[in-house]
């Protein structure tokens, strides 16, 4: 039994839990996601499973992005990336609903699955019947030879490292990272990215780590934010751009885990339907960087705050309006704004694991989930 517990204290590198092993190793991961495909010097950009479909990129007429969770997410993410970069138009779907849509695809169309484990069923079916179309298949999977990654044409590893933890974290940064190189690379090769951009893109990208590490000092400071809304029913997440999806992720992380109902929501939507859930008790996390959609944010911040909503924002650093409206605020180091997202999530999936833990929740291995998802 002594040595059960201590293998397992050992296999979690001193954590209390996989999850949050996993949230810390993301300085590392992030790397390893890029190691060898980044050659700062030359301004080169060195994804080999890219260059054998270099032509198919560059000629697709639409690229579709088929994922479930956190997957998807991370897929919203590249909708941003590849429109922005490399102007190629991209769909985002759920697996399990294109699957079964009769979807137009065309020999032109290339398909992007995103999938952690390489073993989602949906993902699977989606990409086998979008081949059987005559589409190009590229993968995006952390794990090596596993389902998805043997059935497609092309595609990149992310090399994460296992995920143990139920809820994913570091496979998302690294998924979001072999994104962004792919919309590099598309957008290079087509020129639409120009070769400036590209190495202001490279250097930025290379100094992600490092400001992911910083991120991760905001630890204890999280902590006092959880304690505060442990008890609360329900939480709401808004973002917009980039940070959109990132909302979307921090509520699906903390529902998964701790069982709060948490919505995420485009910032503007809220003026559509949910902010009638507003009033005193509703924490809204808002992820409100310095970023092209900042000014729209900080009135969707007052929109929450005339309704007395309590306002959790997260700010880029030396932020002094925000403040002012919000009882916590976060600050997060500036970066690009297409890299946002690998910066901007680390609270959030902060936040959530500290609430499950608070609340006494199995946090590696929440009621009712897998890890992969093996049946439709
Ligand atoms: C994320 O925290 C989830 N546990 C889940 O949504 C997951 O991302 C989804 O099941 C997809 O898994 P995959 O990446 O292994 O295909």
């Amino acid at each position: 039994q002594r040595l059960e517990l201590e293998l397992d204290s050992i296999e979690k590198g001193g954590y209390e839990h996989f999850m949050l092993k996993e949230i810390f190793e993301q300085p590392r991961s992030i790397l390893d996601s890029m190691r060898g495909r980044l050659e700062l010097d030359g301004g080169h950009l060195n994804m080999a499973g890219f260059r054998a479909y270099e032509q198919k990129f560059v000629n697709a007429h639409r690229i579709i992005i088929v994922a479930c969770g956190t997957s998807w997410h991370a897929g919203l993410v590249a909708e941003y990336l590849i429109e922005d970069l490399a102007r190629i138009p991209v769909e985002v779907e759920y697996a399990s609903e294109f699957r079964y849509r009769n979807p137009v695809i065309s020999e032109r169309d290339i398909v992007i699955a995103i999938s952690q484990s390489g073993e989602t069923a949906d993902t699977l079916a989606a990409l086998e019947l979008a081949k059987s179309k005559g589409a190009t298949i590229f993968g995006i999977c952390n794990v090596v030879g596993s389902s998805i990654a043997r059935a497609t044409d092309a595609g990149a590893y992310t090399h994460a490292g296992p995920e143990i933890g139920v809820a994913s974290t570091k496979a998302f940064t690294a998924q979001v990272t072999v994104l962004v190189l792919l919309a590099m690379s598309i957008g290079q090769r087509r020129g639409t990215l120009s070769e400036t951009k590209v190495r202001e893109l490279m250097a930025e990208l290379h100094s992600i780590p490092a400001k992911v590490e910083k991120a991760l000092k905001l630890d204890a400071e999280i902590q006092v934010i959880a304690e505060t809304f442990k008890d609360v029913p329900n939480f709401l997440y808004l973002g917009r751009g980039y940070n959109f999806p990132v909302a979307l992720e921090g509520a699906l992380k903390l529902k998964e885990i701790s069982y709060i109902h948490a919505e995420g929501y485009p910032a503007a939507e809220m003026k559509h339907g949910p902010i009638a859930l507003i009033d005193e008790n509703m924490p809204v996390v808002v992820i409100a960087t310095r970023d092209s959609s900042y000014e729209k944010v900080v009135s969707n911040i007052q929109e929450v705050k005339a309704r007395k909503g309590r306002i959790i924002a997260v700010v880029t650093e030396g932020d002094t309006t925000i403040p002012a409206m919000a009882e916590f605020v976060i600050e997060v180091p500036p970066t690009s704004e297409v890299l946002t997202p690998l910066v901007s999530v680390i609270p959030l999936q902060l936040l959530s694991y500290h609430i499950a833990v608070l609340r006494g929740c199995n946090v590696d291995q929440p009621r009712n989930l897998a890890k992969s998802v093996t049946v439709e």
